[in-house]
């Protein structure tokens, strides 16, 4: 069998990933071994490298970086009921969570190690470059929308839930995040309404959105409001920077949830020029305290999307075992947004990186190997 490679963060804040042959991983209990076909680049990825000084600094280097995958099962450890070797899989890797640390689970290589729970086989009619665009994206929007800390909504099915007649707002619709989370809503039965500039507005809309406005228009709080005027809202998911602002100037204004999962997380406009560590995390705190400040004088809640809690509460195994296999089956959901291949092999990558730097518009960044 050929050999293992990885292209690896050799240490913290090194500026190249770098192509290595590494240790042929096996599968432990309730896992399996994937040879990937395809990965998928997130905004995380490229922050860790650049500041693996003040986040993550619990990695161990080098590092396997990546969440997103999809290949072949070539190993299944013990325990594993739902894959056999030669299935066609996706899968989410947490490498990176404090309480794993472990390389072997970082999807940029050839051949790695995936939790049986958050893999999902992969029906012929989805292409593995395709598949690789779903798991975090879908992981963070199950948090959002079904953790009870968060939005708390009724959980996906398919076919569709009936109608809640309550409606979601995803602002960010076009992101990576924002896409599944369309979908997702859409199949617990809510009317969804989303943001997006204007060239993506019919995209969404195929993906379930009933209304899509101009997140950069200066009426489009007063538009969302107005529309949302007469109906229940089920609460807000705010994704993008300076999202969570906006998306409390609507909860104030409207009846229902009054909540905001906040997937992005509060960190300045521009990145500071010095004192990067002290001024992001006066800036992080500050926020919290402010928009906690807020929620409580004006009547709404809000909190950090984390997917942690959903990986031991049940919403992450409904996700991935329940709805997605079914769901991707019958194609009622899809993976979005669409992937752009960046090339093949793992010295793409980090090419793939400085792509994704520069800023995508409902794109996914993918490499095959
Ligand atoms: N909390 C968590 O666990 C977690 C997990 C994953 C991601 N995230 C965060 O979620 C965010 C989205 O990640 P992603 O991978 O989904 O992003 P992405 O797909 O790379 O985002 C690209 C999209 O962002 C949209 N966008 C840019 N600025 C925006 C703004 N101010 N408001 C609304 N939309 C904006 C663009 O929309 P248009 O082209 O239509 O303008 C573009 O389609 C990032 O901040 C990421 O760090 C958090």
């Amino acid at each position: 069998m050929e050999p293992n490679r990885a292209a690896l963060q050799p240490f913290q804040k090194a500026g190249n990933l770098e192509v290595k042959e590494t240790p042929f991983p096996h599968a432990s209990t309730h896992q399996i071994v994937i040879r990937n076909r395809a990965v998928a680049i997130n905004p995380i990825d490229t922050l860790i490298q650049s500041r693996g000084n003040i986040m993550y600094t619990h990695l161990k280097y080098p590092f396997v970086l990546g969440y997103d995958m999809a290949g072949d099962v070539i190993e299944v450890g013990d325990g594993v009921t739902r894959f056999k070797v030669g299935d066609r899989v996706l899968g989410f890797s947490q490498a990176a969570d404090k309480n794993i640390n472990d390389p072997a689970q970082g999807a940029f290589q050839r051949y790695v190690v995936v939790s049986e729970d958050l893999a999902c086989c992969i029906p012929e009619n989805v292409d593995f470059a395709h598949a690789a665009t779903l798991p975090l994206g879908l992981a963070t929007v199950a948090a959002a929308l079904f953790d009870k800390a968060q939005l708390g909504l009724r959980l996906p099915r398919e076919p569709k839930q009936s109608p809640t007649n309550q409606t979601v707002v995803i602002w960010g619709g076009s992101t990576s995040v924002g896409c599944n989370a369309i979908q997702l809503a859409a199949a617990s039965g809510y009317e969804v309404f989303a943001t997006a500039s204007p060239q993506n507005h019919e995209y969404l809309r195929k993906l379930g959105a009933s209304r899509v406005w101009d997140y950069k228009t200066s009426s489009v709080v007063d538009d969302l409001v107005g529309a949302l005027q007469g109906k229940t809202l089920a609460g807000v998911v705010s994704i993008g920077v300076g999202a969570a602002e906006k998306c409390m100037q609507i909860v104030e204004r409207c009846k229902g949830n009054k909540f905001v999962a906040m997937v992005t997380f509060p960190v300045p406009q521009k990145e500071p020029q010095n004192f990067v560590f002290l001024r992001t995390a006066v800036f992080f705190v500050s926020s919290l305290i402010y928009y906690k400040i807020r929620g409580a004088r004006k009547g709404f809640k809000s909190n950090l999307v984390a997917i942690g809690p959903t990986l031991e509460n049940g919403v992450a195994r409904h996700i991935w075992t329940e709805f997605l296999p079914r769901a991707l089956e019958a194609r009622s959901f899809v993976p979005a947004p669409e992937p752009e291949v960046v090339g093949h092999g793992l010295e793409l990558i980090q090419e793939a990186f400085e792509r994704l730097r520069e800023g995508v518009s409902a794109k996914k960044l993918v490499v095959t190997l």
